[in-house]
C-alpha cells in the first residue's frame, strides 16, 4: 500500500529523478534542491553510489525526505529501507515488491502505463501512481483517458517529463506530482554545479496546478 505516499510529497510539485555516480555529490545535490524547493528527493538504484548517498542524505538533512528509485524487486527494496530510504519508487510493479516494501513499511509508488497496470497496483491497495514513461505512454492525453475509469487514482507523470511540459501535466486533476531528472541534469552533477540545480529546482518548485 502506498497510503503514506501523497502525505510524505507534501504538496510538492516535482519529484527529483537522482543518479549519484559519487556518494559524496548526495548531500550538497540535496542540499541545493531543498534550497531551491524540492525537499522530497528520488535516488535511483542505478549506481553503486546510489544507497550510500541515500544513508548520508538521510543522516546529514532530516528536512529532505529521501527515497529510492529504480527499485526493481524486493532485494532492492530491503537494501533502500537498510539505508534509510523513506519511500520507494518502481518504473513497474511485481506483487512480490509490493510485498517487500509493505513487510519494511516502506511507501510504495508503483510504475504503470496502462489500464491493465493500473488495474494490478490498484487491487493491491494502491491509489497513488507513477505513470512511466509518460510521454512515451501517451502524455496527458492518455492521463486523461485514464482518469475516468480510474476516478480514484493519483498519478506522477515521469519519464519525458521537463520544464517544457510539466505545467501541462500539473494542470491536470489526477497529477499529484510529476518526476523527472530535469532538475539535475547528469552532467551538472558531474560538475558539482550546484548553483544551476538549485536554479533548476526553484524553477520546478513555483510550478503549482492551475
Ligand atoms: C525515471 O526513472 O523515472 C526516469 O528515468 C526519469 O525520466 P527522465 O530522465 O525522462 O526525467
Amino acid at each position: 500500500m502506498n497510503t503514506g505516499f501523497e502525505q510524505l510529497l507534501a504538496g510538492v510539485p516535482v519529484l527529483p529523478v537522482l543518479v549519484v555516480e559519487d556518494a559524496a555529490a548526495g548531500v550538497p545535490l540535496a542540499t541545493a534542491l531543498l534550497v531551491g524547493g524540492l525537499p522530497v528527493i528520488e535516488v535511483t538504484l542505478r549506481t553503486p553510489a546510489a544507497l550510500d548517498a541515500i544513508a548520508a542524505i538521510r543522516a546529514a538533512l532530516p528536512q529532505v525526505i529521501v527515497g529510492a528509485g529504480t527499485v526493481l524487486n524486493p532485494d532492492d527494496a530491503c537494501r533502500a529501507a537498510d539505508a534509510g530510504a523513506r519511500f520507494a519508487v518502481s518504473p513497474g510493479y511485481a506483487p512480490a515488491l509490493g510485498a517487500a516494501c509493505a513487510e519494511r513499511r516502506l511507501p510504495l509508488l508503483p510504475g504503470a502505463a496502462t489500464a491493465s497496470e493500473v488495474m494490478a497496483v490498484v487491487n493491491d491497495g494502491y491509489s497513488t501512481v507513477k505513470f512511466f514513461p509518460a510521454e512515451a505512454a501517451g502524455g496527458v492525453a492518455t492521463l486523461r483517458a485514464l482518469a475516468g475509469p480510474f476516478a480514484g487514482v493519483r498519478f506522477c507523470p515521469t519519464g519525458g517529463v521537463g520544464a517544457h511540459n510539466a505545467g501541462a501535466y500539473l494542470a491536470e486533476p489526477n497529477v499529484a506530482c510529476v518526476g523527472g531528472s530535469w532538475v539535475a541534469p547528469a552532467e551538472a552533477v558531474r560538475r558539482r554545479d550546484w548553483e544551476t540545480i538549485e536554479g533548476l529546482a526553484r524553477m520546478a518548485a513555483a510550478l503549482r496546478r492551475s
